[in-house]
């Protein structure tokens, strides 16, 4: 038996190898099984693939412009298939900090490192999170980039991040508090990220602003700012990430509301919430406080399709280039439809349209049927009875 088989071989519970990206991860057996992966004996989720394809490519196109390799570290590690695949994977890694409070995960952090023969990129630790970032806030410990994806809202990690990323570092967080970010449930929203949220057509954004509007607020208080990179949702979670500045000035006008007409597709961005629509004047309701700057950062994304991900990683970042500059909110095709009365319309034709009258208009990576435009709300309706006229 070689040393990996034998390290194995010492586990009190069933493990296997499962096979991730270019890499092999040692997981509990049970979590390849189980329709709600446990956190005991050590926590896998082998949903979470895609959502570990995209850090992996994120930190690759961060450190791609750095002359030295980058600090990465994953503070909730789990059994470490985040930071191992960056480890692993990513270009230009110097140095990868895997911590977990879970004994078992991180034995079984160590054993997937063994076997994938990468052991003198990696520090490992079992300290409370915020506890291990506080011990990394002087300024030679500090990371270019760190992770934080725990169980349900990454806010009571954010401030020690902020003390323990480099200005011009990159924050990563996932939230899974779906119900509490789409609008289920505005007061809970209010006190765990700063603001309320609202049951839209367009929640999954109103997620990823909350999130970035609680890290804009969490940064303000350190005299830091943050510019947003990038952000995906998928069923279960929101993801987010964003560069720390080192000039909270940087948020000017970036923190607002949403307020969205109870009667008619009409919504507003901006400082202060609108209490009645201007197009029908109907009452709305609002979101927020939470950002409402841009989403994605064009240099980024452009960086990241050149690397050339797999197909569908490239198809995203190169269809979020086309909504930078566009208006914050999406509208959803059928959602537009049934309010009209009108069969449901491509999306494709939507967007046409909309180009064709002279609007800014693109589909959106937040919906697969929600377009982005600056229209007015009486040209997109007059768009959608085009089709069916
Ligand atoms: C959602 S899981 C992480 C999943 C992992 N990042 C992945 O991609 O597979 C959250 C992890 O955080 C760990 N954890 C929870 N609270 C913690 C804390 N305060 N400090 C350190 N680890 C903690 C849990 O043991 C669990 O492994
Ligand atoms: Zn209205």
């Amino acid at each position: 038996m070689n040393s990996t088989a034998d390290e194995a071989s010492e586990f009190e519970f069933p493990i296997i190898m499962h096979r991730e990206g270019k890499s092999g991860i040692f997981v509990p057996k049970i979590s390849l099984t189980s329709t709600a992966p446990p956190m005991n004996p050590a926590f896998y989720n082998p949903l979470g693939e895609y959502k570990r394809d995209v850090l992996v490519h994120v930190v690759s196109s961060y450190a791609a412009s750095f002359t030295k390799g980058v600090r990465f570290a994953d503070i909730l590690a789990g059994v470490g298939a985040g930071g191992i695949r960056v480890g692993n994977e990513s270009r230009n890694v110097g140095c990868v900090f895997l911590n977990d409070l879970n004994r078992n995960a991180m034995q079984l952090a160590s054993l997937s490192i063994n076997q994938n023969g990468i052991g003198e990129k990696f520090i490992r630790s079992g300290e409370e999170a915020n506890f291990f970032l506080s011990n990394h806030s002087s300024m030679e410990e500090r990371f270019d980039i760190i992770d934080i994806d725990p169980f349900g809202s990454p806010a009571p990690y954010l401030d020690s991040a902020l003390r323990a990323i480099k200005i011009g570092g990159i924050l990563g967080a996932t939230s899974t508090d779906g119900q509490i970010l789409c609008g289920l449930y505005p007061n809970v929203s209010l006190r765990k990220y700063g603001g309320y949220s609202l049951n839209t057509d367009y929640c999954q954004e109103i997620a990823i602003r909350l999130m970035l509007g609680s890290l804009a607020f969490a940064a303000s208080r350190h005299s830091l700012g943050i510019s947003p990179t990038f952000a995906h949702t998928e069923k279960h979670y929101t993801r987010i990430y964003a560069m720390v500045t080192g000039n909270s000035a940087d948020l000017e006008g970036k923190l607002g509301f949403i307020s969205q007409c109870n009667a008619c597709p009409s919504r507003s961005v901006g400082p202060v919430m609108i209490g009645v629509c201007p197009d029908c004047g109907s009452n709305c309701k609002a979101a927020g406080p939470l950002w409402i700057g841009e989403l994605f950062d064009l240099q980024f994304l452009t960086k990241a399709a050149e690397l050339r991900p797999e197909r569908k990683l490239e198809q995203m970042f190169v269809s979020a280039k086309d909504e930078v500059g566009l208006p914050a909110t999406f509208y959803v095709t059928d959602s537009i439809s049934s309010r009209i009365g009108c069969s449901s319309v491509p999306i494709l034709y939507v967007v046409d349209s909309l180009k064709g009258l002279g609007y800014k208009s693109s589909r959106t990576i937040l919906d697969r049927k929600g377009f982005r435009t600056d229209a007015c709300t009486d040209d997109i309706i007059a768009v959608f009875r085009s089709y069916t006229d």
